[in-house]
């Protein structure tokens, strides 16, 4: 049974831009995992990829990767369309799922992936990696032991104008192909979409991860010089109110963080661009002893640490740190309920949308 070994063997649908600057380097890093495989229809970036990273195996057909004993889970890094038809097949063939954000694009095909997941007994997690944030980490720890009562949480994700000059600096060379498989259409077509399917879905994650269920949004997108700004009320399941700002882009840093205050205690937290590997500056106040805790964080590899909390969930059993299905579902819902509530002006229960952002 692969849940005795020790080591998690790993195969990688997709060597595109996430694979080659997160995932690879984060199975080769992981104490519990290895990258077993990869696997590309695109035949030169696999080779190109293999010849890098040097997993056991290489794979131009998922199928055939699929029904490779020795691979005991997969990481979806496909284009978002493709995750939910990409899980199931994994599942089906007995595989344990690490999916890419967000965990697809519409509520029904989340709902079916929901239910085979819980029916099969594989671990399925959605790779929300800020889960694995130290800092954001530590912040749900002090939420839920010493906070008390929540009574309000404002959540913000910028991206930056001037992330790419980012990005670029941080990042290896990402490697392309011609032969690389794309959804139909320019997925950049419709940018709102777009902006909210990346972006909103760690934002949603970030803020259910802190504050616990989201009940129903009240959003109002405004669009100016190329920026997009979704303001959203939230009303909390526990009676919390909150507040999401998504706005795609700022000018200025990159622009991440939140606020939760609550009955014996508050917490500030700033995130900064994943790919500077810096776990968030977190500040908890706690009125028992009137001081701030500060965590260090040390260990900013996001992505390594989220592969190693999969591979521990698979291979002892311990409860998931990561999403899990019905968290992919609850963020894709709450994304959905933003962009109705924002063409309505209506507040939208997330119990109640259905369809795709
Ligand atoms: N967690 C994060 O912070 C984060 C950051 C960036 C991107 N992402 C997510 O990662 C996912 C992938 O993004 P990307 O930019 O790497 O995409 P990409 O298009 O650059 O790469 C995907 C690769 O998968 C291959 N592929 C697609 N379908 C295949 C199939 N059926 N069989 C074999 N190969 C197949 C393609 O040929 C391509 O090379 C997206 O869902 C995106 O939202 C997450």
């Amino acid at each position: 049974m692969s849940e005795k070994r020790r080591v998690l063997r790993v195969g990688v649908l997709g060597a595109g831009q996430i694979s080659q600057a997160a995932h690879f380097e984060a199975c080769r890093k992981a104490e519990n995992a290895e990258l077993y495989a990869i696997c590309d229809v695109a035949e030169d970036l696999l080779a190109r990829m293999s010849a890098v990273h040097a997993p056991r195996k290489a794979y131009a057909d998922y199928d055939v990767m699929l029904a490779d004993p020795n691979v005991d889970a997969v990481i979806v890094a496909v284009a978002d369309q493709f995750h939910v038809p990409m899980a199931l097949r994994a599942i089906k063939a007995g595989k344990h799922v690490l999916v890419e954000k967000p965990m697809g694009v519409t509520v029904g095909e989340c709902e079916k992936l929901c239910g085979v997941a819980r029916a099969s007994g594989l671990v399925v997690q959605v790779g929300t990696e800020k889960r694995f944030d130290e800092g954001i980490a530590f912040a749900r720890e002090f939420i839920r032991e010493e906070m008390g009562e929540m009574i309000a949480l404002k959540a913000w994700y910028c991206d930056s104008t001037h992330r790419y000059t980012m990005t670029d600096a941080l990042q290896p060379v990402i490697e392309t192909s011609e032969k690389a498989r794309r959804p139909e259409g320019d997925p950049r077509a419709e940018l709102g979409r777009y902006y909210v399917l990346g972006h909103g879905s760690h934002l949603l994650d970030t803020a259910s991860f802190l504050g616990g269920e989201i009940g129903a949004v009240r959003t109002r997108l405004v669009e100016k010089f190329g920026a997009y700004c979704w303001f959203s009320e939230v009303a909390f399941a526990d009676g919390s109110v909150g507040h999401l700002d998504l706005t795609i882009k700022v000018r200025m840093d990159w622009h991440e963080g939140f606020q939760v205050y609550g009955e014996h205690g508050s917490v500030i937290g700033r995130t900064y661009n994943p790919w500077y590997f810096k776990s968030s500056d977190v500040k908890c106040f706690s009125e028992k002893d009137g001081s701030y805790r500060r965590p260090l964080g040390a260990d900013g590899h996001f992505f390594r640490r989220q592969v190693e909390g999969f591979a521990e969930a698979i291979l002892e059993g311990v409860p998931m740190r990561g999403a899990d299905a019905e968290d992919g579902l609850a963020a894709v819902r709450g994304m959905v309920a933003m962009v109705r509530s924002a063409q309505t002006g209506e507040a939208v229960r997330l119990s109640e949308v259905e369809g795709g952002v």
